[in-house]
């Protein structure tokens, strides 16, 4: 019986939406404000949903406290009060657009996670704006 269990977190964090490649013109028509050169924060909230089959003799997919502490100690800690572009080796070459920030949580969590579950990561940059990954 496969069943998805939730957990839900939060971190803010700085970025800028900036391509190295393109003149400040040209990123300013492409990201607007979002690519002011002195940064801007979002309240991040994320929603991980974990799936896969239901053990039946613990009556549990995953034990929620292993994944609380899983997102705790390698997403919440790394990302919080971080400045994404500046402080996060992923970003140094990838633009910390909310696609991007969502699919390199799904890495992190992937190489921590059991392959027999599936991941699926929803990250919130405002509350009406949102991303989902994998699609
Ligand atoms: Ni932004």
């Amino acid at each position: 019986m496969r069943i998805s269990v939730f957990r839900t977190a939060h971190f803010n964090a700085a970025h800028r939406l900036f391509n190295k490649n393109w003149s400040q013109e040209e990123n300013t028509v492409v990201f607007g404000i979002c690519s002011s050169p002195n940064f801007h924060g979002h309240n991040y909230e994320l929603e991980v949903k974990v799936t896969g089959e239901l053990n039946e003799e613990s009556g549990m997919l995953i034990d929620l406290k292993k994944l609380k502490t899983i997102i705790s100690e390698h997403v919440e800690t790394k990302f919080d009060h971080k400045n994404l572009n500046m402080d996060l080796p992923e970003f140094q070459n990838l633009i910390p657009t909310a696609e991007n920030i969502c699919i390199t949580i799904w890495n992190i969590l992937r190489n921590q996670l059991d392959l027999s579950l599936d991941i699926t990561v929803r990250l919130y940059e405002t509350p009406r704006n949102f991303v989902e990954y994998p699609a």
